[in-house]
């Protein structure tokens, strides 16, 4: 358990004691519960016996009397010169005997909740960058000394209009900025007032498909999939149909024999986890089948800023006349995806209501974020940082490239890697696959295996195994060594 605590005073609230019964048994009772029953109280300080004793009108002798049962329970320690702490060990006791709840009433129907617990363990990936963890950009490179003066700045200048609510869509300069980038560097025309800030690309997902679908309709993912936007689908009670992907990407002829689905959730750019770029043909027909069935997409353009070779391709979002796609990017992979800074562009028809939605969800990001990223874009620094951001992509994929194919080509091998941040080596068999994660695991080297993306009940298939690796965020030096030690585990 952490310390977190540890500056916090317990708040003895409540505490009555009565008349006619031993005061200080009755308190060592009363501090027992407390403790035994509040998981994070531990590391918090105590109230001194004289204070305690001033507070609830009793003698400091009582206090001291229960003081002394709860250090020889183990429940406090003292800290000398400082003061009486609760220790780790004796608190939230009670909670630890109760692991579960009965949930009554219980969930709402509609969670599919196994799916989302399947993709639940890949939510937390704290600590520092290590080779080869996906979803992390170049976070060494990140402008440390740019930001921190930006944000000092916003915190020097009077920010007290800054400090009460905000637009719901978001800070309108840094929405301007947004719609003046995707014109230039997607080629999507789009109006400020079509954007809103949101937190990251998930609360995008999140909120398009609450408001468009009910629980029990039907959506379209990719498969292999992002695990995320299949798990916020399948919060919502929400069918997923699998749909497969070939180098062009999207098998857009399946969807004909999905006929109640009402959305499809497509990355055309650069499709997660397999990096293919859906074709130009693709994108045409998914659009069609969008406007005759009178469903939505919703395109994610997570990480559109790593293309490494050839020229992007129209977002479905510019192609789209008929107002039925919803484009989503995200901060995460250009800035750093603890931000939580995305946004979403949306057909006009749909922005107040999902203003509304993710007004009741959220309010709005944070506004001294949201004004230094304005900040940070405005004053030159964002495009420079994009550039830098894709070179380092380029060096440590090719860094990946040159000493897999020296040392461990035997494994399986490597694929052209035009665009994002990790790349994947197909693998034979789910044997293998797990064996090869398990011993790089226990080497200290992250990989995920390309099974676990995969919808469940997914028919297997020639590419169903596999190793992701990502190679952004750690220096070629240090894939260099991983891919070493990988050379002596997997002999
Ligand atoms: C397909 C996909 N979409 C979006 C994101 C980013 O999500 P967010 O902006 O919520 O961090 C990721 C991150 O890895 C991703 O893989």
């Amino acid at each position: 358990m952490s310390n977190s605590s540890a500056y916090l005073q317990l708040q003895l609230t409540g505490i009555k004691l009565e008349a006619g019964r031993k005061r200080s048994q009755q308190l060592y009772l009363l501090l027992r519960e407390l403790i035994a029953s509040e998981p994070l109280c531990g590391g918090s300080k105590l109230p001194a016996t004289r204070e305690l004793a001033k507070m609830l009108g009793v003698s400091r002798n009582t206090v001291m009397n229960a003081y002394e049962r709860l250090f020889a329970d183990g429940f406090l320690e003292t800290r000398v010169g400082d003061g009486t702490y609760i220790t780790l060990a004796g608190s939230g006791t009670r909670g630890q005997a109760q692991p579960s709840l009965p949930l009554n009433p219980p969930l709402h129907a509609g969670l599919r909740l196994p799916i989302a617990q399947q993709f639940n363990r890949h939510i937390v990936h704290d600590g520092l960058p290590s080779a080869f963890r996906i979803g992390l950009p170049a976070l060494d490179l990140f402008p440390f000394e740019t930001w921190s003066r930006l944000q000092n700045r916003f915190w020097r200048r009077e920010p007290i209009q800054h400090m009460g609510y905000g637009d719901p869509a978001g800070d309108i300069q840094l929405r301007e900025l947004i719609a003046h980038y995707l014109r230039s560097a997607r080629g999507l025309a789009c109006d400020p007032a079509q954007i809103l800030v949101t937190l990251g690309a998930q609360q995008a997902i999140m909120v398009s498909a609450a408001m468009l679908l009910r629980a029990e309709d039907e959506v379209v993912m990719e498969n292999p999939c992002y695990w995320a936007a299949a798990g916020a689908f399948s919060c919502l009670g929400v069918h997923i149909n699998a749909v497969g992907v070939d180098d062009d990407g999207l098998l857009t002829h399946q969807l004909a024999q999905i006929p109640k689905a009402k959305m499809a959730y497509v990355c055309p750019s650069c499709q997660y986890p397999t990096g293919v770029t859906m074709s130009l043909p693709r994108r045409l027909e998914l659009l069609n089948w969008a406007i005759e069935r009178e469903a939505w997409i919703l395109e994610d353009d997570y990480d559109g800023e790593y293309r490494y070779s050839g020229t992007p391709l129209m977002p479905l979002a510019a192609l789209d006349q008929s107002n039925r796609v919803i484009y989503i990017g995200s901060f995460s992979k250009v800035m750093y995806p603890g931000l939580r800074l995305g946004y979403m562009v949306a057909p006009p028809q749909l922005v107040s209501q999902l203003t509304l939605l993710r007004t009741m969800a959220s309010r709005q990001p944070p506004i001294n974020d949201q004004r230094v990223m304005a900040d940070f874009i405005a004053e030159g620094h964002f495009q420079p940082h994009i550039r830098r951001m894709r070179r380092a992509g380029q060096l440590r994929r090719d860094a990946l490239l040159k000493s897999w194919c020296q040392h461990l080509s035997h494994i399986g091998s490597m694929p052209e890697v035009a665009s994002g941040l990790h790349v994947t080596i197909r693998l034979p068999n789910f044997e293998r696959e797990q064996t090869l994660v398990a011993q790089a695991m226990s080497a200290g080297i992250e990989i995920t295996p390309l099974s676990s993306l995969w919808l469940p009940e997914s028919e297997e298939n020639a590419n169903h195994y596999g190793l992701i690796l990502g190679f952004a965020g750690v220096s070629e030096s240090a894939i260099e060594r991983a891919v070493l030690k990988l050379k002596d585990i997997w002999r």
